[in-house]
């Protein structure tokens, strides 16, 4: 029986990973304090916001949660120092884009955020520390962390009489949790990975799980197994998408219904009926990170033929989103020159308000150097974060669907935000100029209704004849 004595939790970065996985790990765990850190001092300060609604990332039943816990075991800080030396167990949930130069760039990860948080948790740790890896970190990066912990401490112990019993233990426990249903994903996993070389640090790791999650879903890997593990758990992901868009060009090209051809292969069991929404192509900012992270793995292991056959999954992702932008000026007559366009979603999709590899920016830029101008809405993204992905570029942005609506050519369907169906259509369709068009690109809207008001549709993998 594994003697648990965490009580002080540290989790580095309060992202979308650190911040609603400490919630939830907090709100089971009431005899751990749990303390959140960030450098960004603006992204802490609307953590501890008296107004729930101004938390930093949307994300359903989040603030219920922070309601609850935040003063009483749970905490936001940028006091990064203090954080650390009080931690027994120092999670990394910092960011790691894709790297933008040197070696490996547009492919490999870009541990900067890492190296820093590892030299912070070197030089303040105290005693005995498990740092456990969940920023989704390209196969090795514990090594890294190991390099930079331990050499750390063979300097202190020449300087640092105290700190002679400072040791490390380093663990893996990758998130799996989909934006947007993080609460449901965090409170009900489909499994946690714990990989790591300690069997004591994992036991208490694990120990610290099943507060809430049955022992049978916690599974034991070593550390390179579970890293992998999560890189090609999105891949998989991310494949069907980019299988069931291509066959959604195929729809269209031969008169088929991706919606028909969806439910006949995903009654197989085998194949199950998940994650097979034609659309847009994927966004978020793990799918593309960690599939090109997958692809500079292989090629540096000589595996040419595997790093070109992931690679593709990426080529028909952005294939399609070339294919939908040309597709919407080929319908307006083949020029968007003075012409206005609506946007109607701006996130990667429905319930959150992450914008990070989001189709609607590739899209939304594509129409612009075709000479359009665009009226973006979103439910949640704010203007300010809109405006950031689409810096001088001729766009308005709306806070009400309505008004955006007014004078466009076309409405572009984004996200797959609910609101959208609940929409007054018919208003729309008087305040728009006619023909008046409407590409859902999400399968989200009923195209029956909207084709008896007036509107011409084009939906991603129908016959769409208009
Ligand atoms: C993903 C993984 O699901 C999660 O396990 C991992 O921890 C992080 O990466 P996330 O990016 O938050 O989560 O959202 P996800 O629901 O996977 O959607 C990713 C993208 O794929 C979105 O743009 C979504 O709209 C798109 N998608 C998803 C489709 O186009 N079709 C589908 O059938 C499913
Ligand atoms: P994710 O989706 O992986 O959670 P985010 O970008 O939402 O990624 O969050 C990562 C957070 O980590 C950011 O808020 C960033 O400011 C923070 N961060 C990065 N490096 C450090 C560091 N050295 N110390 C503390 N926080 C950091």
């Amino acid at each position: 029986m594994v003697n648990n004595k965490i009580k002080n939790i540290c989790c580095i970065g309060a992202g979308y990973v650190g911040g609603p996985s400490m919630a939830v790990l907090a709100k089971h765990c009431p005899n751990i304090k749990v303390n959140v850190v960030d450098i960004n001092e603006e992204r802490i300060r609307l953590w501890n916001c008296s107004d729930l609604k101004k938390l930093p990332i949307y994300e359903p039943n989040l603030d219920e949660i922070i309601g609850k816990c935040r003063g009483v075991n749970l905490f936001f800080s940028n006091n990064i120092k203090e954080c650390i030396e009080q931690a027994d167990m120092i999670f990394l949930s910092v960011n790691t884009p894709t790297k933008t130069k040197g070696i490996g760039a547009g492919y490999a990860s870009d541990l900067k955020w890492i190296e820093a948080s590892s030299r912070q948790i070197a030089e303040f740790a105290r005693n005995h520390t498990i740092v456990v890896e969940k920023s989704t970190l390209p196969v090795k990066t514990a090594e890294t962390i190991k390099s930079i912990l331990n050499s750390s401490t063979l300097i202190k112990k020449n300087i640092d009489l105290h700190n002679i019993n400072k040791t490390f233990s380093i663990l893996s426990n990758p998130e799996f949790l989909a934006e947007g249903s993080a609460i449901k994903d965090l409170e009900n996993p489909d499994r946690v990975l714990i990989g790591g070389e300690d069997e004591e640090s994992i036991k208490k790791l694990s120990k610290i799980y099943e507060n809430w999650v049955e022992s049978e879903k916690i599974i034991e890997t070593n550390l390179w197994s579970s890293e992998l593990s999560k890189l090609v758990a999105n891949a998989f992901l991310a494949q069907r998408i980019s299988s069931i868009n291509s066959i959604s060009a195929l729809c269209e090209a031969t008169g088929a219904n991706i919606k028909e051809v969806k439910k006949s292969i995903g009654t197989d069991r085998r194949i199950g009926n998940k994650f097979l929404e034609a659309g847009p192509g994927f966004g978020g900012s793990c799918f593309k990170k960690d599939i090109l992270n997958l692809v500079y793995l292989s090629r540096f292991y000589g595996l040419n033929e595997v790093a070109n056959y992931w690679e593709q999954i990426i080529l028909i992702n952005s294939w399609q989103q070339k294919r939908i932008s040309e597709l919407i000026i080929k319908k307006l007559y083949g020029t968007l020159s003075e012409k206005k366009l609506a946007i109607f979603g701006f996130s990667f999709k429905a319930n959150t308000n992450d914008t990070r590899e989001s189709p609607s920016i590739s899209i939304s830029n594509h129409l612009l150097d075709e000479g359009a101008r665009l009226n973006i809405y979103d439910p949640q993204v704010s203007g300010k974060q809109i405006s950031e992905n689409l810096v001088d570029k001729e766009i308005d942005i709306f806070m009400n669907p309505l008004e955006a609506a007014k004078d466009v050519d076309a409405i572009i369907i984004m996200t797959e935000w609910k609101e959208f169906n609940k929409l007054d259509w018919d208003q729309i369709f008087s305040l728009m100029r006619k023909p008046a068009w409407i590409f859902d690109t999400r399968l989200c809207l009923e195209t029956d209704n909207l084709r008896n008001i007036g509107f011409n549709i084009w939906s991603v993998g129908s016959n769409n004849e208009n």
